[in-house]
């Protein structure tokens, strides 16, 4: 879906898009299995006994479980050494994707295949994250058609045999197998970094953090795992979430397009076949459109009365046809997580450390600096 173009990119990304969203918005299955990993999350937070920790593996551990429980359908089939080494590998191509080797890489890739360096590591690990997804593909094969509860994997299955007499259709093993990788690759690290991005605002902001735990508290029965249906009663946690993405800008840039036609944009000629690349801090930190672009500020997201709004001008996920895929299943881990950690632990950062570092690891995704924080059991 991501690199592709076309009619291949066209059906791979309908088809993807739809699913995805089936999976989680129409089949609640999904979603209980977001709560149920939220809650080990929590269990998992709990075991550090409030001593400094660095989140991110944690946080990572839970959300490639998602996507692998979306992907290869439930109840979850994986190890957990299965998933470390899993993570470990999407975690390493994200980071050389953002780094100057990618680049060099890009510029000449089939001189750089024959060279050594970090591209090498990189591309063992796509290797490997393609031959995991393939194993799973052959297993449900073998498998046969599931009874009762699907993933994305058998969806696509089932589709590849009702289009397998149209010579047009773009379905088959190869675009499966990379649909998925596409799933691990982009959704992992952008679901972790946003995540460990809020709990890091947490901390720089303590009255915010503790605005959300009192919404928490007085919105829902004390014992109550949140589920993305409670956002409706949490418009201040929406809030903070939204600025969280906002301002953390994880995805500097869409992905590169082709412009197909001439066009003219607000008078300016965009000719045939311009590479263009949509910045989308332009937008997410426009001074005329933000009333404190560069500032942590929740009330961007509330009106007066504290009730939740909608703005045209909040695009992490892109907008237009290419926008992302994983839109609702992200939004979804997203809310889920984020409140369940809050309601169960106040953030701090460690003792005798002063000042918190918000200042950005710039890469394909934008994680914070490496930090430490305790979450104490509240
Ligand atoms: C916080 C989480 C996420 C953010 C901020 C995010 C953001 C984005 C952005 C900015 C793009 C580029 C769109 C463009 O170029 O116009 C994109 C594309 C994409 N995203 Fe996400 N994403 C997230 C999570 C996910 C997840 C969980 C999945 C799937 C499981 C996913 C699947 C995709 C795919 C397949 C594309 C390529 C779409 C295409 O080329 O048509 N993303 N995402």
């Amino acid at each position: 879906i991501m690199f592709s173009n076309g009619e291949t990119w066209w059906q791979q990304r309908h088809f993807g898009r739809a699913i995805l969203q089936k999976l989680v918005i129409e089949q609640k299955d999904l979603e209980h299995q977001i709560g149920e990993e939220g809650r080990q999350l929590v269990e998992a937070f709990a075991n550090e006994k409030g001593e400094p920790m660095d989140p991110t593996w944690h946080i990572l551990h839970s959300v490639s479980k998602m996507i692998c429980a979306a992907a290869f359908g439930h109840p979850f089939p994986i190890e957990d050494e299965a998933l470390h080494t899993l993570t470990k590998h999407i975690n390493t191509l994200v980071k050389f994707g953002g780094s100057v080797g990618a680049v060099l890489y890009n510029i000449a890739p089939t001189i750089m295949r024959y060279l050594p360096g970090p591209h090498q590591t990189a591309i063992s690990s796509c290797e490997f994250i393609r031959s995991f997804v393939r194993k799973e593909v052959e297993n449900h094969k073998n498998n046969g058609p599931p009874h009762e509860r699907r993933g994305f994997i058998d969806y696509y299955l089932a589709h590849m045999k009702t289009e397998k007499t149209d010579s047009t259709s773009t379905f088959d093993d190869a675009n499966l197998v990379q649909s998925v990788t596409d799933f691990f690759v982009t959704g992992t690290d952008a679901i972790a970094a946003t995540l460990s991005w809020a709990l890091l605002f947490m901390v720089a902001h303590p009255d915010i953090q503790a605005k959300v735990q009192d919404e928490l508290d007085n919105g829902l029965e004390s014992f109550k795992v949140v589920c993305y249906a409670d956002r409706k009663q949490l418009p201040y946690t929406r809030a903070v979430l939204n600025e969280v993405q906002r301002l953390s800008n994880i995805k500097l840039f869409g992905l590169f397009k082709l412009c197909t036609e001439n066009v003219n944009i607000l008078g300016t000629l965009i000719p045939k076949d311009t590479l263009v690349i949509t910045d989308l801090c332009s937008v997410l930190l426009d001074a005329t459109k933000w009333e404190t672009p560069e500032k942590f500020n929740p009330n961007h997201f509330l009106d007066n009365d504290g009730k939740f709004i909608i703005r045209d001008e909040f695009i992490p996920f892109s907008a237009g046809d290419r926008s992302c895929v994983g839109k609702p299943f992200a939004r979804t881990q997203l809310f889920i997580f984020f409140a369940n950690l809050l309601k169960a632990f106040t953030f701090r950062q460690p003792e005798g450390v002063e000042g918190v570092n918000t200042e950005p690891v710039i890469g394909a995704i934008v994680y914070p600096q490496p930090y430490k924080i305790c979450a104490v059991p509240r």
